[in-house]
């Protein structure tokens, strides 16, 4: 092996750590194929950009190949995630390329964080050209970073994290099962959503309420960032790289989304957090340029949130010793739902009425 870690296409690195044990250092082949995640996160402004050209301002009128081209391209949207997740269960991979790959998972939200983040600052740039100069900045630190990797310590046991963030989120539980549900009656029309959550807004926005269901969301994010990182430092099987994914995203979202909620309209433009802000009336999300965005990021923040739960649902009875063919046909069936669930959250907000 050359003295540089780099030269001739390998690494050395230490791929077969895990979180409680030693490192085993082993040599690695970086393909160039572990780029395909973050390309694809900097190609997904473009490609809600060529969306929107298709679909064109409200009250356009879609032919059958238009609808196809338009709804293929929605699909291309959601490459970035699929392949951050591929590409993170990658055997031959250092941390800071793995982690790069984590991170491409986030770019739905991130581009909605970011666009948010614009507009309070009064940025004149564009946000695709800061999105570009953010992935390839994030691809050069990891490439650099990736040269230089240390020797991974043996990490200190995650145990008391990963209960504290467990008894959190089922406590949380009751509010996100509330909110998805609160989003699932738009399927009916907007005041039935609105009765609905003018029922719950009593409780969860109470002065003594909000202020804890806030601090606990908080806490969900730094202790899921926390975990997140250690979990990325090595690389997992499918499920618990699906549980990193979800949790990353997750962490984002939620940051982005209260972000969204307390700052961005109540406090800066000092507007209802009601249905027509979430679905970005009078345009709506899907023929306005810039609400586009939120379709994948909502979409992939209720899938994620309801497959994180799955996730650590597996996690919790495989330890109880439950039958792991029954487990994993278990997991199957709740990552299907959860995807059923947001797409019809999102068909709701988009105007499918039933
Ligand atoms: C389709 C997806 C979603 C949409 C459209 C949406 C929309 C909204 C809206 C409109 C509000 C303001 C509610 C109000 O004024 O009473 C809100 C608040 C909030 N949402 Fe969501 N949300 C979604 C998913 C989620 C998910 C998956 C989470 C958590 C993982 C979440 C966490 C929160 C939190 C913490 C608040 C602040 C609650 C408060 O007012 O105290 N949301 N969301």
């Amino acid at each position: 092996m050359s003295e540089h870690p780099f030269r001739d296409n390998t690494v050395l690195a230490h791929d077969a750590q895990t979180l409680d044990g030693a490192a085993q250092p082993t040599t690695l082949s970086i393909a160039p194929l572990v780029f395909v995640a973050p390309l694809a996160a900097i190609c997904y402004p473009f490609l809600l950009m060529l969306f929107h050209a298709v679909v064109g301002a409200p009250g356009a009128t879609l032919g059958a190949v238009d609808t196809a081209g338009a709804t293929f391209v929605l699909l291309l949207s959601f490459a970035a995630p699929v392949l951050g997740i591929a590409v993170a269960c990658r055997k031959a991979l250092p941390t800071a390329l793995r982690r790069l790959a984590y991170f491409s998972v986030v770019a739905p939200t991130l581009y909605v964080f970011l666009g948010v983040v614009q507009t309070l600052l009064g940025s004149p740039i564009p946000d695709p050209w800061v999105w570009c100069l953010i992935w390839l900045a994030a691809i050069l630190i990891a490439m650099r970073a990736s040269r230089t990797e240390p020797r991974p310590q043996a990490a200190p046991s995650l145990g008391k994290w990963r209960v504290a963030h467990g008894v959190s989120a089922m406590i949380l539980c009751l509010y996100v099962f509330f909110h998805l549900g609160n989003h699932l009656t738009g399927l009916v029309g907007p005041s039935a959503h609105a009765a609905v959550m003018d029922v719950g807004q009593t409780v969860y926005r109470a002065s003594v309420v909000e202020p804890v269901l806030v601090a606990a969301f908080l806490f969900q994010i730094v202790s899921g960032l926390y975990l997140t990182w250690r979990w990325s430092a090595a690389r997992q099987d499918f499920f618990r790289t699906f549980q990193i994914a979800s949790g990353a995203y997750l962490s984002l979202f939620i940051l982005g989304h209260m972000n969204s909620v307390f700052i961005y309209a109540r406090w800066y433009l000092g507007i209802p957090t009601d249905w027509n802000f979430a679905t970005g009336a009078p345009t709506g999300l899907i023929h306005d340029a810039w609400n586009i965005r939120l379709l994948p990021h909502y979409a992939l923040g209720v899938f994620f949130v309801l497959g994180h739960l799955v996730a650590g649902l597996r996690v919790v009875l495989n330890a109880h010793g439950a039958d792991r063919r029954v487990v994993t046909r278990l997991w199957m069936i709740g990552v299907v739902a959860s995807g059923l669930i947001a797409a019809a959250i999102l068909a709701g907000m988009s105007g499918v009425r039933i």
